[in-house]
């Protein structure tokens, strides 16, 4: 018989969001009167906007002319999207990223797990804890950790722990670890992170050689215009940090498929033998070999973003969602429940009431609310005790949900 991949085997049951759409499911099917409310999983719900489905019909339109046809498309993207978010995402905000640099993809969730294939298998790695599960369990199917203790904590990964305590910024480590994964503003926790606090990490980072694998899938939502949107603001960030990037959220992209990933060609790395190699070359290699690129359609889809159309209408759904996330903080709020983030993200970190775990205030809340959150340990063991309630809804829907939780869970 054919041997597997006994990594998969050390993984937890299931992936954090089809566990809870499972059950979910399971009670939706048992109460079919019940009128959820799902504000688990961070999927929008607001349309398109206008230019991006104008941009696509139009390439539609493109794919049915010789002319104007296009067959398989560069496996980086093209280059007027690219050099739109250079200019656009980077240049604009001083930071020195050549268009060449940019990867265009299908996603962000897919590149934080590819990434690791241009990694050898013996790097320390560390995540916060709690943390986006993607950047665990990539790291558990590609073998890099050891097994799964009670609390959830993988044996060979280093947990920075992330807590009220510390503003939800990792205390940086005194010893070396070689790859780290850092998300701001950060899934599930909705914290953001300031130029200091990412300068540190920089230094930290070009002192041990090590290299930052920063997300920034949510910058759109930032409201504070001290805060950094990119590493790349951070001076010496283009020799030890890749970024990954999303229009999932800013411009509804999560069911249309497009991001991007950028690696500068001045990033380096180790062979077993000490030689400096370009990390460039290898993603280059990696996404040439295994990508066939994004559809023509969806990037241009994707470069009405950087219209003035595209940027006032993506603008209003970015606001639009941080309208709710205000509603869920001072609702919450006002019931004597503790929350954290929503401010420069589309997250709310919420302290489960009355002591109960996160697990329990889930099903308490599915049950009596009839409302779907992400409960605070499916993030990591740190996360007990937590709940996250995402914005992304509808206002009804959200002012719903509000007044049924407030009614039965105030304290
Ligand atoms: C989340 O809810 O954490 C996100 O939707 C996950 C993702 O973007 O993959």
């Amino acid at each position: 018989m054919a041997r597997i991949n006994d990594n998969y085997l050390k993984l937890k049951a299931g992936y954090l969001f089809p566990e809870i759409a499972r059950r979910v499911n399971a009670f939706a099917q048992a109460n079919p009167e019940a009128k959820i409310i799902r504000l688990g999983i961070g999927d929008v719900t607001e349309p398109l906007p206008q230019a991006c489905r104008d941009a696509m019909v139009q390439a539609i339109e493109d794919m049915g002319d010789r002319g104007s046809f296009k067959g398989y498309g560069p496996e980086q993207g093209y280059e007027w999207l690219r050099e739109k978010i250079a200019q656009q995402d980077f240049q604009s905000r001083g930071c020195e990223i050549d268009a060449s640099e940019i990867f265009i993809s299908d996603g962000s969730k897919c590149d934080c797990g590819n990434i690791l294939d241009i990694f050898g298998d013996d790097n320390s790695i560390a995540v916060t804890d709690p943390v986006y599960p993607v950047y665990v369990d990539t790291n558990v199917m590609a073998g890099h950790t050891g097994e799964v203790n009670d609390k959830g904590e993988y044996g060979g990964l280093v947990y920075l722990p992330i807590s009220a305590d510390n503003g939800f910024t990792a205390e940086i480590p005194n010893y070396k670890v070689d790859l780290i994964y850092l998300c701001f503003p950060n899934n599930p926790t909705g914290a953001t992170a300031t130029k200091e606090h990412l300068q540190a990490w920089v230094n930290y980072a070009r002192t041990h050689g090590s290299i930052i694998l920063f997300d920034a899938a949510y910058e759109a939502f930032i409201q504070d215009p001290s805060l950094p949107h990119s590493i790349f603001e951070i001076e010496g960030a283009r020799d030890c940090a890749i970024e990954f990037r999303s229009f999932s959220k800013n411009a509804g992209f999560t069911g249309t498929r497009c991001a991007f990933t950028v690696v500068p060609k001045s990033l380096k790395g180790q062979t077993k033998d000490g030689q400096t190699v370009e990390l460039w070359g290898l993603w280059n290699r990696r996404q040439s070999t295994k990508f066939n690129g994004v559809s023509y359609i969806v990037q241009r889809g994707a470069e009405a973003v950087y219209s003035p159309e595209g940027r006032s209408q993506t603008q209003a759904l970015i606001s639009f969602y941080m309208e709710n996330a205000r509603i869920i903080r001072e609702q919450l709020t006002a019931a004597g429940i503790q929350v954290y983030g929503g401010e420069n993200a589309p997250y709310v970190w919420v302290k489960t009431p009355n002591g109960l775990s996160s697990w329990d205030f889930f099903d308490k809340l599915l049950q009596t609310c009839n409302v779907v959150g992400t409960p605070g340990s499916g993030f990591g063991a740190a996360g007990e005790g937590y709940f996250r309630i995402s914005a992304f809804n509808s206002r009804a829907n959200v002012e719903e949900a509000m007044k049924r939780i407030t009614e039965k869970f105030k304290v």
